[in-house]
């Protein structure tokens, strides 16, 4: 009896699937492993946080089915904090919608907008959920090439005006996960122009929003025309360090935002409500918390691209997100080497053709590992380049 779907064996293994096995299997033999595989921080969620969750639990009110768009209070405080920090308005009853992280927003927005047949198209290398989940939504995918010469922007010009027509949503993510790369007002202008022009919906995956060392921080919701086709995602997982907790949001374009929610009413029942009440702490929490942070970040950052470059290996410095995005310095292909730091040097990379074919050649390392870890990762990659 075949038990899964055909469309399942369109999904290439899920990326960390894989380095999880190899990881447990070197784990259970003893091996002492830096991980700079997944970007999932290694730095507690903020205590105010977990408080406010331990009291919101001992309330019953938070015990039943929570509001499906998510809290009104929430929403609105989500839509000052973006004020805040973007200049732009949202109306929180329509233009905020409360996600389970950002992952479940990108995982059911195709089955809102994208058509069995019809295109989305995926940056590449990026974030497998994109492709993933227009696969799963019966769609195409075509991968738009994020240009290393462009600071890893698309190079739209490339783009068959055939697939443009055809397609009836776009993914973009800045700042970028692989590449590090931070936002760009005239790209996020030029892509909404394109989406008005070819009437497809654009999202902006803005997940690393607050990891910023340099340059603004932008939204694809301050572009003209932006509200009549883009929405954003925000997630409090990276900033809050509360990858676990699942709490993220979409805003922008109303229609699409409801069009989401008709999705998710099927699927899902919002964010526990007492998690909705922590992430109102985390929201208040002043910024000069999230600076510490990103302070962290920015030494980490430091010891390992320096002590790369010093081992020989000349990494660039990303402006943006904890990772850092790299040419393979032996020419092998990204697994071979990812394999044999993982069993030579006892070091977790995740190799860059898992992000799609343009990522081959490249690794990716996470700053997820104290400072005197990614010392000793630096130390023992030395030993084997
Ligand atoms: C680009 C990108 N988007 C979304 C996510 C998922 O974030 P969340 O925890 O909000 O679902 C990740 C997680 O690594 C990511 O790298």
């Amino acid at each position: 009896m075949t038990v899964a779907a055909r469309r399942l064996g369109l999904l290439p293994p899920y990326l960390f699937v894989e380095i999880d096995r190899q990881k447990r299997g070197l784990r259970d033999a003893g091996a002492d492993l830096v991980d700079l595989g997944i970007g999932d921080p290694d730095l507690p969620t903020f205590p105010e946080v977990v408080e406010s969750l331990r009291e919101a639990c001992l309330d019953p009110k938070t015990h039943r089915y929570p509001s499906q768009r998510g809290d009104a209070s929430l929403r609105d405080l989500f839509a000052r904090w973006y004020q805040e920090r973007y200049g732009v308005e949202l109306d929180p009853a329509r233009e905020v919608l409360t996600l389970i992280g950002t992952k479940e927003g990108l995982g059911h927005l195709p089955l809102a907008v994208l058509d069995p047949g019809r295109l989305a198209l995926v940056p590449d290398p990026g974030y497998p959920v994109y492709q993933a989940a227009s696969w799963l939504a019966g769609g195409e995918v075509k991968h738009v090439r994020l240009e290393p010469e462009l600071g890893f922007k698309p190079d739209f010009d490339g783009l068959p005006r055939a697939s443009m027509d055809d397609a009836q949503l776009m993914f973009l993510n800045y700042p970028n996960n692989p590449t590090g790369a931070p936002a760009d007002a005239d790209l996020f202008q030029l892509a909404v122009n394109m989406a008005e022009e070819h009437d497809f919906v654009v999202v902006n995956d803005a997940a690393y929003a607050e990891v910023l060392f340099e340059g603004e921080r932008l939204s694809i919701l301050q572009a003209e025309g932006a509200r009549k086709v883009a929405i954003e995602f925000h997630s409090l997982s990276k900033t809050f360090n509360m990858t676990g907790w699942r709490v993220g949001f979409a805003v922008g374009n109303a229609d699409v935002l409801d069009a989401l929610a008709d999705v998710k009413s099927n699927m899902d029942s919002g964010v526990f409500t007492a998690v909705q009440r922590a992430a109102e702490e985390a929201l208040h929490l002043p910024q000069s918390r999230i600076d510490e942070q990103l302070e962290i970040y920015r030494r980490r950052r430091d010891v390992l691209v320096q002590g790369l470059r010093d081992a020989g290996w000349n990494v660039p410095s990303p402006h943006a997100t904890f990772y850092v995005w790299s040419r393979v310095p032996t020419g092998e292909d990204s697994s071979v080497f990812a394999a044999r730091l993982l069993n030579e040097a006892h070091v977790v990379v995740t190799p860059g053709a898992g992000f799609g074919p343009s990522g081959e050649g490249y690794v990716r390392m996470a700053l997820t590992a104290s400072e005197d870890r990614i010392a000793e990762a630096v130390a023992r990659i030395a030993r084997i380049l």
